[in-house]
């Protein structure tokens, strides 16, 4: 049986900067598809020929919300490729 694993993914994008925040960040400055680009780069890493499951996602920030419904379709289509959702 394969192990099942919760992804964590990082949004780092903010419209401002609150000053008492620890959380990594920078000013959103449309990089997003570019950061999308790159996260589903990295994500490659971890193809395998039996996909890894996913049983939990978690969006964190920075602000999530920032992401247009398209770049969050090409997010999900790009890990499509790579996980298997539960
Ligand atoms: C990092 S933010 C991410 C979500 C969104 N950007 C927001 O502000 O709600 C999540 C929560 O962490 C809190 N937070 C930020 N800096 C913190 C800190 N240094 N210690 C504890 N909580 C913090 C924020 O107030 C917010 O409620
Ligand atoms: S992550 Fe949230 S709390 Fe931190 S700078 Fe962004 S909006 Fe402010």
């Amino acid at each position: 049986m394969s192990e099942k694993i919760g992804l964590y993914i990082h949004i780092p994008f903010c419209q401002n900067r609150c000053s008492y925040c620890d959380f990594y960040k920078e000013q959103s400055q449309n990089v997003e598809d570019e950061y999308i680009d790159f996260l589903i780069r990295e994500a490659l890493f971890y193809k395998e020929e039996n996909k890894i499951e996913i049983d939990t996602i978690y969006f964190g920030g920075g602000t999530p919300s920032l992401l247009s419904p398209e770049q969050l379709s090409k997010l999900f289509e790009g890990l499509q490729e790579i996980f298997f959702f539960l």
